[in-house]
């Protein structure tokens, strides 16, 4: 292959992971839509997908930062919505608490 040609599709693969939302790089990284809904469909009320977060990343009391605070309070997808927010995407706290606060 053309080396210009092969840095083109280099640099278009990065700037494509980089303006990934969380459900696309998940489903780069994993099994496509079934990463985290069963048959590739959503579930009526949410709970199926946010069992497959847990079976990866775990309970919220043992993960980092602000997640131990809302743990038994919130599910992931108050926070994270994995159809609408870029990988880089900062969780907003306004929607919740109304005191301007932030995660550090
Ligand atoms: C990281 C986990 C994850 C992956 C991967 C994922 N989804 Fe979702 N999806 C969710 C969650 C969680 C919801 C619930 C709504 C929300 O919070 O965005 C959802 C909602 C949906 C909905 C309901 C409408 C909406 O946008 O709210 C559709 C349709 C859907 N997903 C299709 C897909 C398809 C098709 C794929 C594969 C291309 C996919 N999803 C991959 C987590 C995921
Ligand atoms: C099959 C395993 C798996 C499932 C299911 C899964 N994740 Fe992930 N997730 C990963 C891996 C692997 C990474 C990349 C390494 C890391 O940051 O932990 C990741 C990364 C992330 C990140 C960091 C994104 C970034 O680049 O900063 C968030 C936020 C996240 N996942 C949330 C979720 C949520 C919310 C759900 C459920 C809707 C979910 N994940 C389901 C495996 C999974
Ligand atoms: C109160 C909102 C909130 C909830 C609920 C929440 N998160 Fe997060 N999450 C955040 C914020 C904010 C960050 C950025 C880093 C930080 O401050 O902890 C983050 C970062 C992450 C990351 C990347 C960094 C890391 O800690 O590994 C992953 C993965 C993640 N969350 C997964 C999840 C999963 C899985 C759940 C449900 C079990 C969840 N989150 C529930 C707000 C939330
Ligand atoms: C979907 C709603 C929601 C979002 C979004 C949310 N929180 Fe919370 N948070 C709650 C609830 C509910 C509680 C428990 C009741 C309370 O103490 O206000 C709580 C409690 C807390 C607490 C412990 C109690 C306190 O007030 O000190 C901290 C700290 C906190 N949240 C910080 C954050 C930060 C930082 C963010 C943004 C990254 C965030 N929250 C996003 C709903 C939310």
């Amino acid at each position: 292959m053309n080396r210009s040609l092969l840095a083109l599709m280099m640099a278009f693969g990065l700037n494509v992971a980089a303006n990934a939302t969380l459900a696309e790089q998940h489903v780069e990284m994993n099994d496509g839509c079934e990463t985290c809904h069963a048959e590739g469909a959503p579930s009526a009320d949410g709970s199926y997908e946010v069992e497959q977060c847990k079976a990866c990343h775990g309970e919220m009391a043992e993960m980092e930062g602000i997640h131990p605070k809302h743990d038994g309070l919130l599910e992931c997808s108050d926070c994270h919505q994995p159809h609408e927010q870029d990988t880089a995407a900062e969780v907003s706290c306004d929607s919740c608490h109304d005191d301007g606060r932030k995660a550090q």
